[in-house]
């Protein structure tokens, strides 16, 4: 015999001395609710996650940049919705709100990402408006993600998060972003972003009531080929990092993503993995903290650069 793998094994400074992928806190992004009430309140399908009042928010966020994550995502969850998902074009929306709040308290320079999308703000669900038949209205909508893209660009958000899977919309808010004096506010694209079982705490988190499905704009998990095809418009339209939702079940397309491009790779590991993770660790099955950060390194391993999970913090702390 003369290849023995198991050397390499031998003692934990050799597997460190060769380990492959690092997972560190600067690579996380930590995503996070507001809502605009008095205390946090509870998701009940992820335990340890909250809808955060604007007291909490700063407080969690000023944690956050303390343990050393990356970054910050903010979702709103708004008290009022209607068909057009006004407020999420109202200069004093929840989101906005949450933005200037946030950015008082990690200070300049901390990378805070508003999500643009309509699915928290519209009445019916869906991440866009809707045509006379019902359906969603791809054009119609990519003018409304530009203008929310300007306000929360205006109210300090460095970077905008675009989740919302319709054609061209990248493309659009750098445009708007660009004519409106924010050239250098980055673009996260949510490149690629399947139609997946695995948002269902997500909705509870943000309240939201989808009637239908989003698999005319999400994409099909049985599909591979497709992504390398999103991934490279959104690049061709101005995306600064590109981002593969949801992550584990999904590591070969991340992995086709950073073969095929140089952008920075992001994979939302999404509320789905993380309820799963949790349930399984509360009845005992797996070993909470070694699963967690398996998971993690799974990710980066694929070729992540940036993962975006609601245990950024207390991974952080971890590293
Ligand atoms: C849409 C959006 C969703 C998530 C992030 N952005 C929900 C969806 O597409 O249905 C899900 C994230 C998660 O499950 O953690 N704005």
């Amino acid at each position: 015999m003369r290849e023995r793998p198991r050397r390499l094994r031998g003692s934990a400074a050799l597997r460190a001395l060769v380990r492959e992928t690092a997972l560190e806190p600067n690579h996380l992004l930590l995503p996070m609710f507001v809502r605009d009430v008095d205390a946090p309140e509870a998701i009940s399908t992820m335990p340890g996650v909250v809808q955060h009042s604007f007291e909490s928010l700063r407080k969690a966020a000023f944690e956050a940049k303390a343990a050393g994550v990356g970054g910050l995502v903010l979702f709103g969850v708004p008290d009022s919705r209607d068909p057009q998902g006004s407020e999420a074009l109202h200069a004093d929306g929840i989101l906005t709100r949450a933005v200037r709040e946030v950015r008082e308290a990690v200070g300049p320079g901390f990378p805070v990402i508003a999500d643009v999308c309509l699915d928290e703000f519209t009445d019916h669900g869906h991440c866009g408006v809707l045509d006379s038949e019902g359906r969603v209205d791809n054009d119609a909508t990519i003018d409304r993600y530009a203008r929310m893209a300007v306000l929360l660009a205006a109210s300090g958000s460095d970077v905008v998060g675009l989740s919302g899977m319709m054609d061209g919309q990248v493309g659009v808010v750098r445009d708007a972003l660009d004519a409106s004096g924010h050239a250098d506010t980055l673009i996260l694209a949510y490149a690629s972003k399947y139609a997946s079982a695995l948002y269902g705490p997500f909705r509870e988190a943000v309240r939201s009531r989808l009637e239908g499905d989003r698999r005319t704009y999400q994409q099909d998990p049985s599909n591979r080929r497709e992504s390398r095809r999103e991934v490279r418009l959104d690049i061709e339209q101005g995306a600064d990092i590109v981002m593969v939702k949801p992550a584990t079940m999904y590591l070969d397309i991340v992995s086709d993503a950073r073969a095929a491009t140089d952008v920075p790779i992001a994979a939302y590991v999404v509320s789905g993995e993380y309820a799963m993770v949790e349930a399984a660790a509360a009845s005992g099955a797996i070993d909470r903290r070694a699963a967690i950060l398996e998971l993690h390194t799974s990710v980066r391993r694929a070729g992540a650069d940036v993962i975006c999970t609601y245990w950024a913090t207390e991974l952080a702390a971890w590293l």
